[in-house]
């Protein structure tokens, strides 16, 4: 295919170069981005009268039919091609004849790439927005059923309080809300139009800058040609966005791999999210939550290739910066994915809340009760919890739990311990009593739901 460039050049590319050179197998994907740019660009150089009326709205018909025959595969993208923008105008210049040829006034593949790539990265933070909110109502929705799901909360995996299984879920929905607001910031940085920066420095020609940016939907031009042709700060934004989302999801995978282990039980994951092994009957593996654990890995490595590709770029457009779409692209398709895995996969497994109590009853997870019940009662709290402490060690030499211990057990330790300690120390009293807001009680966490339910959810 004809290069857009080759009146400059006598000899022909070497063939490994051409090939090296190329974008088309990435970029094709940004081929509705870049017709719809270059209907916005056609119209005002029309209304501008940088063009003929006449050859303008020819110009956008026979774009429109590009795009529909692209959309229905009657027209195939040619592998050949140096990248979208090329294919797109040869396509036009084959359909129209020399009045195409006037389409690229005022205006060069570097502005129609960063212009392309931000209507890609703004449609991609919406669509992902959407299944973040997918995904917090599946979350939220499953802590409804398990206010009451009484589960050791852990520290360092290890037992140390009582909270519920609704309280953990919750822990999560924090966290995608924040993704959300990351979401829209980058979606916010990305809706800036940079189409008539030109090469680098703008054009001679009387363009209208915001006829363009408002046809495209943008809420405001850039103002400076040189960052307009070469800031990716937006690509960054929507990849680090997209690493904190996948972060998050890894870290729940990991727990739910826990949970609906033999170990813990405490979950169970609906067979549908789960396979087998080829050599062992009896099992049941959770490679979902496994592989978006495992696929945290291109995510992160994602954002770190392009901030390495932007460190050492002089201004303006240099061709290094080819390399920063197929970075967005495959994590925006694997975070989708995970996203879109995930809120099913809540939604499906079922909670084992007796499994949860039996955990929650080993593992002195009310010895913080304990030492508060003698801090209650006059002790210093760093006395109370060295009383406690020996208290602890003596009732794993012994077999015994603080529910089982006699009421003279506890009194070999303080004289301060009445009746009312096994009042204290049962769980359920040591749950419902952390009341503190943000807390893990029952009313607690109805509390939050009730904030989730304002917010829609
Ligand atoms: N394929 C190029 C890219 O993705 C398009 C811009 C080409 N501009 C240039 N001056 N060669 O960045």
């Amino acid at each position: 295919m004809a290069k857009l460039w080759e009146g400059r050049f006598s000899g022909s590319q070497n063939a490994d170069a051409d090939a090296f050179n190329r974008s088309i197998a990435f970029d094709s994907r940004m081929y509705a981005q870049d017709i719809e740019g270059s209907i916005a660009h056609a119209s005002m150089l029309g209304s501008q009268g940088i063009i003929p009326q006449q050859d303008a709205s020819d110009i956008v018909s026979a774009l429109q039919g590009i795009l529909s025959d692209l959309d229905s595969g009657k027209l195939e993208i040619d592998p050949q091609a140096e990248d979208i923008h090329s294919f797109v105008e040869n396509e036009l210049v084959a359909r129209l004849g020399r009045r195409a040829k006037s389409l690229h006034t005022a205006r060069s593949r570097n502005d129609q790439v960063a212009l392309d790539f931000r209507l890609f990265a703004k449609q991609a933070m919406t669509d992902v927005q959407n299944l973040l909110e997918d995904l917090l109502k599946a979350i939220v929705a499953k802590a409804r059923t398990c206010t009451d799901a009484l589960m050791p909360g852990y520290t360092h995996l290890q037992r140390a309080q009582p909270v519920t299984y609704a309280h953990w879920l919750l822990a999560y929905a924090c966290m995608f809300e924040r993704d959300m607001t990351r979401v829209q910031s980058a979606l916010k940085a990305a809706d800036v139009c940079p189409l008539g920066s030109g090469a680098l420095a703008g054009t001679t020609f009387p363009i209208d800058r915001q006829e363009t940016a408002f046809a495209l939907g943008f809420g405001s031009v850039c103002s400076n040609s040189m960052d307009g042709v070469s800031d990716r700060d937006f690509a960054a934004d929507a990849l680090y966005a997209l690493s904190m989302i996948q972060t998050h999801l890894s870290r729940m995978s990991e727990e739910i791999i826990l949970q609906c282990s033999w170990e813990f039980g405490f979950v169970t994951l609906d067979d549908g999210f789960c396979t087998g092994s080829s050599i062992m009957p009896q099992k049941k593996n959770p490679d979902i939550a496994e592989l978006v654990r495992g696929k945290t890995g291109r995510v992160n490595g994602n954002l770190i290739g392009l901030l390495t590709v932007l460190k050492g770029l002089p201004l303006a457009y240099n061709k290094d910066m080819q390399e920063d779409k197929e970075g967005l692209f495959d994590s925006f398709d694997t975070v989708s994915t995970s996203l879109k895995l995930f809120a099913p996969m809540i939604e499906t497994m079922t909670l084992n809340k007796e499994a949860m109590r039996q955990a929650a009853q080993r593992g002195f997870i009310n010895a913080t009760d304990c030492a508060d019940a003698l801090a209650k009662k006059g002790v210093p709290f760093r006395e109370a919890y060295n009383i406690t402490g020996n208290l602890v060690r003596w009732a794993i030499g012994h077999g015994k739990t603080l529910e089982t211990m006699t009421l003279d057990e506890y009194r070999q330790f303080s004289d301060l311990f009445d009746e009312s300690i096994f009042d204290a120390v049962n769980l359920d009293n040591c749950l419902n009593r952390r009341t503190s807001a943000g807390g893990p009680s029952q009313q607690s966490v109805q509390a939050q739901l009730q904030a989730w339910q304002q917010k829609g959810y």
